[in-house]
């Protein structure tokens, strides 16, 4: 195995082949940077965690969060494995019903939520999570769902890195334990007659025991909540969070382990609360999509200063993850993966900032020269939804492989696109137009 558990991922005589297509031939034939993702890698994550939940807990779901590739072709493909969705905004709503998820099996968890937002999804039928109790009041004078979730901010909260912490006293998002009751309360006085309890703590959690302890403590809010207030919950949504290893000596989440941990503690409250058997939703982005997705880049330029610095035509307005976090992610030599023979270099793209370095000091193989292939590895969750027109740079091509063929799902941008909605006030033209 090249890396990790990622079968679609083979040396075929050196060469790098992902999802049966070899990554030469896909730079060729798209183009480069290019994002390549592949099918059969997505369905095998989403089999694993369901089977994982299913054989403890029958009454589980998975709702994909769209935020984290939005793609409708990755949609359908979770869509068509029976994902429901987690849609964060009106856009998102309207991409899980374009890939034909029900509207019941939509949860909306805007942040900040607008009045509009908060219609379109009251209008559209979708589940609605709300972070904050003023929002409910705003509601109430469009129209009271016959269902209402609250996103519960417990208090405690994990992530890779620190900007992957949404809960606790220092994230903005969810209510507060104090609050809680008060929220619940209200709904109910406005006639609202279901309900949902979610949380999302953070994000990337590679520890099995934090699922676990965390479970335990919406439990221990939403318990006394239920038994106080008279309610039966639909579902429990633990949120996404599931983390997998980006770098070498990080292991891969054992999912048996976690669905036993969060299971049997999720029994043991239910029982003790008295909740019945709601259904238990998980809503990973990272999970389901981050390793089937791989970023293609052609080297450019190869410069000698106080540094190797190896240059190719991704960056960070591609994949923004290093520049933001300081994330590592794992890069492959496309054209020649057994040479063994390295030295330290530092990988960077052509945007005009100092923190567009995909990696530094990175022991690569001596042999890269300009007109080589790089491939950074797990991009398939926040890679492409995250990148920008920086520094006048159209979008890549996104390509979707799966035994050994491939297809286009989102074409590559032009220049036409970088000025697509601009005008310019007829005093000021000058030049000539192309596109
Ligand atoms: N549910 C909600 C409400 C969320 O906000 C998110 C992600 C998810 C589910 C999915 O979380 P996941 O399973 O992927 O952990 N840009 C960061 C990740 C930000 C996650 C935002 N929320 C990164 O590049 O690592």
């Amino acid at each position: 195995m090249i890396w990790k558990s990622v079968r679609e991922l083979e040396n075929r005589n050196g060469v790098l082949y992902f999802g049966g297509c070899s990554v030469l031939e896909l730079a060729g034939k798209y183009g480069t940077p290019l994002y390549v993702y592949s099918e059969s890698r997505i369905r095998e994550n989403y089999r694993r965690l369901l089977d994982a939940y299913k054989k403890r807990y029958p009454q589980f779901k998975v709702y994909y969060a769209i935020k984290a590739n939005n793609n409708p072709a990755i949609v359908n493909i979770l869509r068509s494995e029976g994902a429901g969705a987690d849609a964060s905004c009106v856009p998102e709503i309207k991409m899980a019903q374009q890939a034909g998820m029900p509207n019941e099996d939509t949860l909306y968890s805007g942040v900040y939520n607008s009045d509009d937002e908060l219609r379109y999804a009251v209008e559209n039928n979708v589940r609605i999570n709300l972070e904050d109790i003023s929002q409910l009041e705003r509601l109430k004078k469009m129209k009271v769902p016959a269902f209402l979730c609250f996103r519960i901010n417990p208090g405690m909260g994990s992530g890779k890195f620190q900007g992957l912490v949404f809960a606790g006293p220092d994230a903005k998002f969810g209510i507060i334990e104090r609050d809680v009751k008060k929220a619940y309360e209200t709904a109910k006085s406005l006639g609202v007659e279901s309900f949902g309890i979610h949380m999302m703590t953070g994000s990337c959690i590679l520890n099995p025991d934090y699922f676990e302890q965390v479970v335990g403590k919406l439990l221990d809010i939403a318990g006394p909540i239920a038994q106080q207030l008279g309610i039966k919950f639909d579902f429990i949504d633990i949120g996404g969070s599931l983390g997998v290893p980006y770098t070498p000596d990080e292991e891969e989440l054992d999912m048996d382990m976690v669905a036993e941990k969060v299971v049997s503690k999720l029994k043991e409250k239910l029982a003790q609360y008295d909740m019945g058997e709601p259904f238990l939703i998980h809503e990973p982005g990272r999970y389901l999509v981050c390793d089937a997705g791989i970023l293609v880049a052609r080297v450019c330029s190869i410069k000698s200063g106080y540094k190797k610095f190896i240059g190719i035509d991704a960056g960070m307005n591609n994949l923004m993850r290093v520049a933001l976090y300081d994330a590592y992610h794992h890069i492959l030599y496309a054209n020649n993966l057994g040479d063994s023979e390295r030295e330290a270099v530092n990988i960077v793209g052509q945007i005009c900032e100092n923190t567009d370095q995909f990696a530094k000091g990175r022991m690569m193989p001596k042999s890269i020269k300009v007109g080589d292939v790089l491939a950074i590895l797990d991009v398939g969750t926040y890679g492409f939804g995250m990148g920008s027109q920086y520094n006048s740079r159209p979008r890549p091509a996104e390509v979707l492989v799966c035994n050994g063929a491939s297809e286009l799902i989102r074409q590559r941008e032009s220049f036409g696109d970088l000025i697509r909605g601009t005008a310019v006030p007829k005093r000021l033209q000058y030049g000539k137009k192309e596109h």
